[in-house]
């Protein structure tokens, strides 16, 4: 898999931790910044790594900020985005096979090591479900269309 990484500076000092385990379990991962704990506004990574993904098919993104939601909210504006809160290998899991999530995004005031390392794996190992999943993740695009024409 290939996956693109940003963060804010409440999520930067979790992404070398990240980089490295994607790396380990043999996938690619891009780091789109910050390249330091400065302060930043986590909407500017989120839509850096959200362009990336719906850019480049097939990609998937990380993101990380303090509690994982700001930088999820965020990343889930831009069309062709499903970004997943997730802090467990549960709701990764499901994220994938139901929601084709293909953003995975987490909190580093939230969650452990060991918990971020299952989490991954979890949304690693699994693939779209298709079949009755697919007409609902379809849905969620239209409504975003929808979303856009009330000005
Ligand atoms: C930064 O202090 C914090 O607000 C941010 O990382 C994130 O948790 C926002 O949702």
């Amino acid at each position: 898999m290939k996956f693109y990484i940003a963060t804010d500076h409440a999520g930067y000092a979790l992404k070398a931790f990240v980089k490295e385990y994607i790396t380990t379990l043999g996938h690619e991962i891009i780091d789109l910044g910050p390249n330091s704990a400065d302060r930043v506004d986590y909407p500017d990574f989120a839509h850096k790594c959200a362009r990336a993904v719906v850019e480049d098919e097939k990609s998937f993104g990380i993101l990380i900020c303090g509690t994982g939601i700001g930088i999820s909210i965020a990343a889930n504006k831009i069309q062709g985005i499903r970004a997943a809160l997730c802090h467990d290998a549960y709701t990764a899991k499901m994220s994938r096979a139901h929601n084709n999530a293909n953003i995975l995004a987490f909190g580093e005031r939230v969650i452990g090591k060991g918990a971020i390392e299952s989490t991954i794996d979890a949304f690693c190992e699994t693939e779209f479900e298709g079949g009755r999943h697919a007409g609902r993740v379809d849905k969620i695009e239209e409504c975003c269309s929808f979303g856009s024409d009330l000005g």
